[in-house]
């Protein structure tokens, strides 16, 4: 959260997601584990970004959906190792001068460089949008994130690499706000997660709650172990004799992010290659492996649902904070743009002909 004026402030973190479902490994890995990194370092707000679910017309059912939504993914955040005492969770529909500074942004970004942004054509499919049903509103998705990332004035936003084109809309569009209005955005730079794109359980394509090959934060013992055990692997390895392949292979790239244990994925590497392995083991292994890693958050899950009126708390603090942070940002960007003398101008003169005829 931005603390203008203060010398010694922290460097501010922007990032979050959109609340249409639970947080899972790949979200993990993408960027949840630097956020959680991070929040000692800076100051992090982490965005529940519901508006932007608007950009791809959601049914009256899903809008209903969004206090819910925000509440599982505040608690994804918690479980997570998210500290609330160190890091903001706000509702962005909550804050108004979102709607106000995107329509500023708007201004200084043409259509088409946006119409090259690689997400957009990939959200409109995954909506079932042909060309002619996209929306005003989903061509200026990047600009609404530049909202969000520019209202607490963010120096950093760690994401997933499907979201690397926003940030440099983000950059782009702070850059020529300070050319042409003065400094008042530092440029905000990406940090993508080491692990960039997780693939899901199926191995046909990324890890997504759409696509139903997910393992979540959320999931028990059991859940991650039958994830696990259906797992895609190499589907020419019709026996544990036939050597096989651990490029693109999901059940490796997992071990590579969750199994601490390098000897022994290195180990599994050399054998699966060899032939001399079976899957089960290697299965096994990893179900293991990521229950050690979901084990913490567990305990973290287990303390927060027992107190739920503390994650609601989080959301309405962390609202509030941002709130504070975005009017004053608001202030500055009037004040650079000259756009709020206007009114003043009209005031000014209102009052001198009221004098004038001596009321
Ligand atoms: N676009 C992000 C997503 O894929 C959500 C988001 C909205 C966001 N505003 C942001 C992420 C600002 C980082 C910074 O769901």
């Amino acid at each position: 959260m931005p603390e203008s004026g203060k010398a010694q402030a922290k460097k501010r973190i922007l990032t979050g997601d959109r609340p249409t479902g639970r947080l899972h490994l790949g979200h993990y890995v993408g960027s949840l584990k630097s956020r959680v990194r991070l929040q000692h370092e800076y100051d992090v707000t982490l965005i529940v970004a519901d508006l932007h679910m608007l950009t791809t017309k959601p049914t009256r059912g899903d809008i209903e959906r969004i206090a819910e939504n925000a509440r599982g993914l505040a608690l994804d955040y918690l479980a997570a190792g998210i500290d609330p005492a160190l890091t903001a969770i706000y509702l962005q529909s909550a804050v108004r001068e979102t709607y106000e500074l995107n329509l500023i942004l708007e201004m200084l970004i043409t259509v088409n460089r946006l119409t090259r942004v690689p997400s957009i054509k990939d959200m409109a499919r995954a909506a079932n949008l042909s060309d002619e049903e996209m929306p005003f509103g989903l061509l200026g998705y990047p600009v609404l994130q530049a909202a969000d990332i520019l209202l607490p004035r963010a120096h950093l936003v760690p994401v997933g690499k499907d979201n690397e084109s926003h940030v440099e809309v983000a950059r782009e569009v702070a850059r020529r706000f300070n050319q042409m209005y003065g400094e008042v955005f530092p440029i905000p730079e990406v940090l993508v997660g080491e692990v960039p794109t997780l693939l899901g359980t199926d191995g046909q394509g990324k890890m997504s709650k759409s696509l139903g090959n997910a393992i979540y934060l959320s999931d028990d013992e059991a859940a991650v172990n039958k994830k696990v055990r259906g797992m895609f692997t190499d589907p020419n390895r019709v026996h544990a004799d036939v050597p096989g392949r651990v490029e693109g292979n999901p059940v490796f790239q997992y071990h590579d992010a969750f199994n601490p244990d390098r000897a022994q994925v290195e180990d599994f590497k050399k054998r699966y290659r060899e032939g001399d392995i079976g899957d089960v083991e290697v299965k096994d292994a990893l179900a293991g492996a990521i229950n050690d890693f979901l084990a913490p958050m567990r305990e973290r899950y287990r303390r927060y649902e027992a107190d739920a009126g503390l994650v609601d708390q989080v959301i309405i603090d962390g609202t509030e904070r941002m709130r504070a942070a975005a009017a004053d940002t608001m202030k500055e960007v009037r004040k650079a743009m000259g756009l709020s003398g206007s009114l003043n101008r009209i005031s000014r003169a209102a009052e001198k002909r009221r004098k004038r005829l001596g009321e």
